[in-house]
């Protein structure tokens, strides 16, 4: 495994594996790796020729009053694993080396940036999407992987490949849990004792509103009110910046269930912010090629 940390001897080499017909598959991430970004990594190794592995804390995409400074770092963590994992190339850019003197450029998808956590963190789909505009731009790969627990962040990626013309495949891979059904994030390393016991919360009222999804309830204002009460119920549960019913591709609240949905929570436990999501399929439309975002993610089972 090579570890570089030019941008541009990394976009040579990358043009040399496309140039000797190898496909290039890569995995985008801030580090701190966990089971999730594991599953990212095999499934390009299962799909690519090689794989690249970025491991890029991004200042642009934490608010000032996030957690960019205590964001977990743990680069010979983090090589020890890749390396373990036969990643062919990690590439680790200084700051400076992405955002050099002088830098002006942003990338902005407007509305879908503006919904769900793009409400209550203004300016963080932009800096995901300028970063990963030029990690795309740098790496460029055959294909690249993304997790569906981050599902807006999915679907923005997808939006700017597609309205900027970038030849690159986006693929969107299922949401891996820990055993008591927490969604794997880098951030759960904030929680304390008790409120990692609590967490699992998130993932029970999801389970449990897709239940009622499924089973025919189609009023959504009902779905959000016991979605919203079965998380109040949790004392560590301080803020709920969003729970409900939404459109899996415009991310726009839903006011009638009907087709394929979209629920997703945003909760703070303690300080720390907590995201999941279910995609429900609906029952009218159980047409597996119908072409809709839903159909477009991973078939493979939630792990
Ligand atoms: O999902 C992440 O870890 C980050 O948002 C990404 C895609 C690596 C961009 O910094």
């Amino acid at each position: 495994m090579e570890m570089m940390r030019v941008p541009r001897i990394m976009h040579n080499t990358s043009v040399k594996f496309c140039m000797t017909g190898q496909t290039v598959g890569f995995v985008p991430t801030m580090g701190a790796l966990h089971e999730g970004h594991i599953s990212l990594v095999r499934r390009s190794k299962q799909e690519n020729d090689v794989t690249v592995v970025s491991i890029f804390v991004n200042p642009t995409q934490f608010g000032p009053s996030e957690d960019f400074e205590r964001y977990p770092r743990d680069i010979e963590g983090d090589t020890e694993k890749l390396k373990k994992e036969e990643v062919d190339i990690i590439f680790v850019p200084e700051i400076s080396s992405i955002y050099p003197e002088g830098f002006l450029t942003n990338v902005k998808v407007k509305k879908i940036s503006e919904k769900l956590c793009g409400a209550f963190r203004p300016g963080h789909f932009s800096g995901v999407a300028t970063v990963v505009t030029k990690l795309l731009n740098i790496v460029k790969p055959t294909r690249a992987y993304f997790g569906l627990k981050d599902f807006q962040q999915y679907v923005i990626i997808r939006k700017l490949v597609k309205d900027l013309n970038m030849e690159v495949e986006i693929v969107g891979c299922p949401i891996v849990r820990e055993q008591d059904g927490l969604a794997m994030s880098s951030r759960n390393a904030y929680l304390d004792k008790s409120q990692r016991e609590a967490a699992p919360v998130v993932n029970r009222c999801l389970t449990e509103a897709s239940e009622l999804i499924k089973s025919g309830i189609i009023n959504v204002y009902y779905i959000k009110e016991f979605m919203h009460e079965k998380l109040l119920k949790e004392p560590a549960v301080s803020v709920i910046d969003y729970a409900g019913v939404y459109d899996p591709d415009t991310l726009d609240e839903l006011s009638e269930i009907k087709g394929d949905t979209l629920i997703a929570v945003a909760v703070r436990i303690g300080e720390t912010r907590l995201i999941d999501n279910m995609l429900v399929e609906s029952r009218e439309n159980p047409d597996p090629d119908s072409g809709n975002l839903k159909n477009k993610v991973s078939k493979k089972k939630e792990i």
